[in-house]
C-alpha cells in the first residue's frame, strides 16, 4: 500500500482536478459495540501491530492519522460514530463521510478496521458505490491493497463469497481465544475469515486432485478454539475430525462447544498419543509461522508419522509477502533488522523472538519466516513438497489468504514404495559400475 498514489482509483470524472501526489482522505471511526469490552491488553496489540475492533475511537483515529502521514496524504475530517451508525436520528458520521466522498471533496475513505465500515457481505455494494462515485476505500487491517483495481476485485470477490455463506448456528469462542489465533477479536474475522481461508485451501487441494470432501480422517493440528473445525463440519461432513492444540483453554472450549470433533492437548514437543498413520489429511494453519527450527523439525517428523502413506499435509507459513508486511510493521524498530534480513535471504529461515506473543503462549512461540527454496529443500526430508503457493494477495483468482500466508502442500510418500524406488535407482546406478568391472577383468585376462 506504499508508493505512488493509485491512478486506477481516480475515476475519469475527477482525474483532471486531482493532484496525484496529494490524495485527500476522510477518516471514519466507529465505537466498538458494548459487548466488545477490551479483553486483549492494548499495549500488546500495539506491539503486535494489530488494531482491535475493541479499540476505542482515539486508537482508530491515531491509526488513520498515522497512515495518512506515512503516505503524504491530506487528511480532512475524521467522522465518528460514537454510538453506532444510526444513533440519534441526525446525520451520523458514516453518512457525513459518504457525503464528503460523493461531493468529490475527498478521494479515499480510510478506516482502521474494515468491519467498522460495513459487514463483509455488504462489501460488493460499497465497492460498487465507490467505483460509481470515483473514490477508494482503504481499511488498515487488510493485507489487500484495495486502492488498485486488482485489490478491489479480490475484496469484491471475498465479499460476494461472504454474502453466500449460511449463518452459523455454532457458539462463538470468547474474544481472547479468538485473538490468540487470528490477532483479532472480531467475530467476523474469525467466522467469515475462517470460512474463506478454508475455501481457499479446499480449492488448492482440489486443483491437486482431492478436496476436503474426499478425505476420511482429518486432523487440524494447532486448531485453537476450532476456527476450521466448525467449518469442516459442513465442508467435510464425511470425515472423522480431530483437533489438537497445546492451548488447554482452547481445547476445553472445543470439547464443550464443538463435541463433533475429537480433541487432544499437545505438549510443546512430540509425540502425540495417536497411532501412526491416523490421518489422510492434516491441516497446519499458522503453526509453523511461530516455531523455531528445532520445534519445526520435531513436528514435521511427528506429522509425517501421523500421515498415512499417500496422505496430504497442507500448512501455511510467513513467506516473503508477510515478511515485508511484518518487517515494515511490528519489526520496524528492531535494531538488528538488517542482519535478520540477510539471515533470511541466506538461510531461507528466520525466527524472530521480539514480538509479544509470549503474553498468550509458551516461550518457544514467536514469529518465523520461510523462503520457498528452504521449504522445498529442508521439508523434503519428511515429505514430498508438492507445491508452495506464494501470496500475491492483490491478484483475483489467486489462492490468496486473508492472513497473507504462503501455502505449502505436502505429500507423505509411501515409504515402502519410496524404499523400493530407491533400491531400483541404486541398482541402476550400480549396473554401469558392474559392467565396467567385468570389462576391466576381461581386459586384464586378455593381457
Ligand atoms: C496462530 S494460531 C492458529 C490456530 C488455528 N490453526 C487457526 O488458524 O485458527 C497457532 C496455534 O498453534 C498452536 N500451537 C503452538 N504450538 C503448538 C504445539 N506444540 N502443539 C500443538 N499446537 C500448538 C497454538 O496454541 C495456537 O492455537
Amino acid at each position: 500500500m506504499r508508493g505512488s498514489p493509485p491512478a486506477s482509483l481516480l475515476a475519469a470524472k475527477r482525474a483532471p482536478s486531482v493532484d496525484l501526489r496529494r490524495m485527500r482522505a476522510v477518516g471514519y471511526t466507529r465505537a466498538p459495540r458494548e459487548d466488545r469490552a477490551q479483553q486483549v491488553p492494548a499495549a500488546v496489540a500495539e506491539k503486535l501491530g494489530v488494531i482491535l475492533p475493541s479499540a476505542g475511537l482515539d486508537v482508530q483515529r491515531a491509526a488513520i492519522t498515522d497512515a495518512c502521514r506515512q503516505r503524504g496524504w491530506e487528511l480532512g475530517d475524521v467522522f465518528d460514530d460514537a454510538l453506532g451508525p444510526d444513533a440519534g436520528g441526525r446525520p451520523n458520521g458514516y453518512a457525513q463521510a459518504m457525503h464528503e466522498l460523493e461531493q468529490g471533496r475527498a478521494d479515499v475513505l480510510i478506516a482502521a478496521k474494515l468491519d467498522t465500515v460495513c459487514p463483509w457481505s455488504e462489501l460488493p455494494d460499497l465497492l460498487d458505490r465507490a467505483e460509481r462515485q470515483g473514490w477508494g476505500l482503504l481499511a488498515l487491517d487488510l493485507t489487500l491493497d484495495t486502492l488498485t483495481a486488482d485489490g478491489r476485485a479480490a475484496l469484491r470477490s471475498l465479499g460476494a463469497q461472504a454474502r453466500a455463506l449460511p449463518p452459523s448456528a455454532l457458539p462463538m469462542p470468547p474474544a481472547e481465544l479468538m485473538f490468540r489465533v487470528v490477532g483479532s477479536d472480531s467475530p467476523g474475522r474469525f467466522e467469515v475469515g475462517g470460512r474463506l481461508e478454508l475455501e481457499q485451501l479446499d480449492r488448492l487441494l482440489r486443483a491437486h486432485g482431492r478436496g476436503l470432501a474426499d478425505y476420511g480422517d482429518i486432523l487440524d493440528f494447532g486448531c485453537g478454539p476450532g476456527r476450521f473445525l466448525r467449518q469442516l463440519r459442513t465442508m467435510a461432513p464425511q470425515a472423522r475430525l480431530c483437533g489438537v492444540d497445546q492451548d488447554e483453554e482452547a481445547i476445553a472450549w472445543v470439547r464443550r462447544e464443538l463435541p463433533f470433533a475429537d480433541t487432544a492437548v499437545a505438549g510443546p514437543l512430540p509425540p502425540l498419543a495417536l497411532p501412526a498413520g491416523s490421518f489422510d489429511l492434516i491441516i497446519v494453519f499458522s503453526v509453523f509461522t511461530h516455531l523455531d527450527e528445532e520445534y519445526q523439525d520435531a513436528w514435521l517428523a511427528e506429522l509425517r508419522r501421523l500421515t498415512r502413506p499417500g496422505g496430504t499435509v497442507v500448512a501455511t507459513v510467513h513467506g516473503m509477502f508477510k515478511w515485508e508486511v511484518i518487517r515494515n510493521g511490528p519489526m520496524a524498530g528492531e535494531p538488528d533488522l538488517e542482519r535478520m534480513a540477510t539471515r533470511l535471504a541466506r538461510r531461507g529461515f528466520l525466527h524472530w523472538r521480539g514480538d509479544d506473543w509470549g503474553t498468550f503462549f509458551p516461550d518457544y512461540y514467536h514469529t518465523s519466516f520461510h523462503r520457498r527454496d528452504y521449504i522445498r529443500e529442508h521439508w523434503a526430508r519428511w515429505f514430498d513438497v508438492v507445491d508452495v503457493v506464494e501470496q500475491q494477495p492483490n491478484q483475483p483468482g489467486h489462492h490468496a489468504l486473508l492472513s497473507g500466508h504462503d501455502i505449502v502442500l505436502l505429500n507423505a510418500r509411501d515409504q515402502e514404495r519410496g524404499r523400493a524406488a530407491l533400491a531400483a535407482r541404486r541398482a541402476r546406478l550400480r549396473l554401469p559400475a558392474l559392467a565396467r568391472q567385468i570389462r576391466e577383468r576381461l581386459a586384464s585376462r586378455r593381457r
